[in-house]
């Protein structure tokens, strides 16, 4: 049941289990038929509303923040929709200028992040139409937007946010997909082909789930650090953001992410043999500029943790101390799919520092003061 842990020994790790039937669940909640047919996504609260929208705000804060910048690379490059990206707090004191026909789109799990649902109330008396895409349903945000999209996660319990920020991913496609079919930028076609690239997301993820004794050796190196640098590219930048920010919740190691190309504007001074530097790069168009990135660090010391596939591993090979392979998969899974290992890593390096990993000292589950 929600409210028992199933035999794990924490509610994180049993929401980090929850995660191959999460996505699908999302995705299918908004996918009407079958994947031969017309009517492939049945978008009808929002196809009305997103007829016209030419640029788009996402509002949110800590992990959900970081799957509206995944999303931010989504709606950009697949529907063609430019995106502000901003963080509640500063948001509802920013003076943005409203354009006609912008959207805003909250992300919240609990729907009642204090300065979450203040920029939408800000939003809303600026005219703007509001989506919110929240996994509690009966939330005041989700009570005062035009448009809710539910992620229908089950309850998270785990102050770290796991499964929600997985199925938060899975509505946010679904977002681009509507935004693109406006655009006339996807036919059906096209969608299916889209979809069917995640088909067998769910086994890709019990593959990481199943290599668990990986993530915790590699969390064993790491455990005894003070200092962690994470870093991505692209759409893998989001992400290195969301597992640097893992980490330090649960097992208060300082971890700050960068993105690989602006390592050497700074974060590159404080390299040493006692700084891990955990690398997420799938091996995509833009793995040889992480390449290159790594090179630099590797030959300044660095202990480099590359997550990766087979063959961005072996061109790694002479440069990391260690490496964690995910199978080749579609561009598309990688964000979701390259998330579960550094869930792992958080978990199992806070379990060995014996931190409070459900209740981590100083944090709410739900942030409902400013
Ligand atoms: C707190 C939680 C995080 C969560 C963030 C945003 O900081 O500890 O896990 O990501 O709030 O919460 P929300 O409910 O708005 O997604």
């Amino acid at each position: 049941s929600e409210s028992s842990k199933n035999g794990f020994k924490h509610f994180m790790l049993k929401e980090i289990h929850e995660q191959p039937q999460v996505f699908k669940r999302t995705l299918q909640h908004y996918i009407g038929g079958h994947h031969q047919d017309d009517s492939l996504l049945q978008l009808a609260p929002i196809s009305h509303l997103t007829n016209n929208i030419s640029r788009m705000t996402i509002v949110a804060c800590g992990t959900s923040y970081y799957a509206g910048m995944v999303a931010k690379y989504w709606i950009e490059s697949i529907a063609g929709v430019p995106v502000d990206l901003d963080v509640a707090s500063e948001y509802r004191y920013r003076k943005t200028p409203v354009t006609y026909q912008s959207a805003a789109l909250f992300i919240s799990q609990s729907g009642e992040t204090a300065d979450t649902l203040a920029a939408l109330r800000h939003a809303k008396q600026q005219g703007q139409t509001c989506f919110s895409i929240v996994n509690v349903t009966n939330s005041t945000m989700a009570n005062e937007s035009d448009v809710v999209l539910p992620i229908l996660a089950g309850r998270e319990i785990g102050v770290a946010s796991t499964k929600a920020f997985t199925a938060q991913l899975a509505a946010l496609l679904v977002v681009t997909i509507q935004l693109a079919r406006q655009n006339g930028l996807m036919t059906y076609k096209d969608e299916h082909l889209l979809l069917s690239q995640l088909d067998n997301i769910d086994a890709v993820i019990e593959g990481v789930l199943s290599q668990s004794h990986i993530i915790k050796d590699i969390a064993k190196s790491i455990c005894d650090s003070s200092n962690a640098l994470f870093m991505g590219r692209g759409i893998a930048f989001p992400l290195a953001l969301e597992g640097a920010l893992k980490l330090k919740e649960i097992s208060y190691i300082h971890a700050e992410a960068y993105p690989a190309g602006e390592l050497k504007h700074g974060p590159i001074a404080l390299v040493d043999k006692d700084m891990p530097i955990i690398v997420v790069a799938p091996s995509n168009e833009l793995f040889s500029k992480t390449l290159s990135n790594l090179r630099e660090v590797a030959s300044r010391g660095a202990r480099i943790i590359l997550l990766s596939d087979k063959n961005g591993l072996n061109q790694a090979e002479h440069f990391i101390e260690q490496g964690y392979e995910l199978p080749d998969m579609p561009e598309l899974m990688q964000p979701i799919a390259y998330n579960i290992p550094m869930q792992l890593l958080a978990y199992y390096v806070a379990t060995l520092r014996g931190t409070d990993v459900d209740q981590p000292r100083n944090l709410a589950k739900s942030v409902t003061v400013e």
